[in-house]
């Protein structure tokens, strides 16, 4: 009988480089997949010269919903098992906060229905409050607001988990900006008023000299970011640039925040484990960090480029397909390509 081979997965993989990729703007537009991404995915699986598998990752200022949700959403456009576990959206080193905000009740803003309350949830946070959930409460607090659909729909099922906090007796400990707001007005009248309050009680005011009633965190600062339409529009970053305005205007101070999603390296410390926990899931064991390279690609210059030059061993590729249709003079990528295709072809070429 014939021997077969069964080959380790040290073989089947080509571990001294990874990639990570950006999302918006490099795989898709709009929500569309970008063919030239169909095939870079295709390559780093295996169907490549050498016929290796990389490891890659994904590194995305967007979020709104649990990265298993993601990845299957990103497996079925991109016709490749993509792994949860491969994910990083822009809230998901907020999971770093659960323990500071365990018992405590939590603000989350942006996304779509009571999809972020469901991530929170799944991240550790056990009390998470939508605006929704105030103007469910109070609906004066911002009289234009009609509740999303889906939380009509929650808190009218038999089943709901009873969304019923009393702002009044139960403070908010701090605002988590999740994802893209979908009511701008509503949203940061909401998180003025938080941050304004007596000690993060709905309803009420300090007055005279202001001091920010509880800390703010935003998951992206992305003040643009790529669609389908010819322009870049606003993204997170605006919204917190606006709602910035607002707070100086009322309270005569900075407000005060911390920002996750890249360029920042809590991002990257991120990245660089999960690339790592994947691998092991891989059966692959990376080689240690000083021996291996990631190439970050990206459109925007301010964020993906940026992030990536700051780290070690990190190579920025900037691709033409998103924000940016040349080099940026202010963070000069090493290299730029047309489209995502490219760079792949490009650093399999460099490193296989
Ligand atoms: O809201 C998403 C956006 O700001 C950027 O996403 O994938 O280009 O980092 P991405
Ligand atoms: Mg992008």
């Amino acid at each position: 009988a014939r021997k077969v081979h069964h080959p380790k997965a040290e073989e089947q993989w080509h571990t001294k480089t990874a990639i990570a990729f950006d999302i918006d703007g490099v795989l898709l537009r709009g929500g569309h997949v970008l063919p030239e991404g169909k095939r870079a995915l295709r390559m780093l699986n295996g169907e490549n010269p050498k016929k290796k598998k990389v490891p890659h990752v994904f590194i995305t200022n967007g979020g709104g919903v649990t990265e298993d949700k993601r990845a299957a959403d990103l497996s079925k456009k991109f016709g490749v098992n993509i792994l949860p576990s491969q994910i990083v959206q822009s809230h998901t080193p907020m999971k770093s906060l659960v323990d500071k905000y365990k018992d405590q009740l939590v603000l989350v803003v942006g996304g779509e229905g009571l999809a972020c309350r469901e991530v929170a949830k799944e991240y550790g946070f056990t009390k998470v409050a939508v605006p929704d959930d105030i103007a469910h409460w109070n609906s004066t607090v911002w009289p234009f607001r009609k509740l999303h659909p889906d939380y009509i729909k929650e808190k009218d099922s038999a089943e709901t988990e009873a969304i019923a906090y009393d702002f009044m007796t139960e403070p908010i400990a701090a605002v988590l900006v999740f994802h893209d707001s979908r009511d701008w007005g509503f949203d940061m009248q909401i998180i003025i008023d938080v941050l304004t309050s007596r000690g993060g009680y709905i309803g009420t005011a300090q007055e005279g000299d202001i001091k920010q009633a509880v800390p703010l965190y935003f998951s992206n600062p992305d003040v643009i970011w790529s669609t389908d339409f010819p322009i870049p529009r606003y993204g997170q970053g605006a919204l917190r640039i606006a709602t910035g305005a607002l707070f100086k205007h009322t309270t005569g101070k900075d407000m005060e925040y911390t920002l996750f999603g890249k360029p920042y390296s809590t991002t990257y410390a991120w990245a660089e484990t999960t690339l790592e926990n994947y691998a092991k899931a891989q059966g692959v064991t990376l080689p240690p960090r000083e021996e291996r390279k990631v190439y970050a690609i990206g459109d925007n210059p301010a964020s993906d480029i940026k992030g990536a030059l700051a780290q070690d061993r990190w190579e920025p590729i900037l691709v033409k397909t998103g924000i940016a249709k040349e080099n940026d003079p202010e963070y000069p990528a090493p290299y730029v390509m047309n489209h995502v295709e490219d760079a792949i072809k490009f650093i399999l070429d460099k490193e296989l």
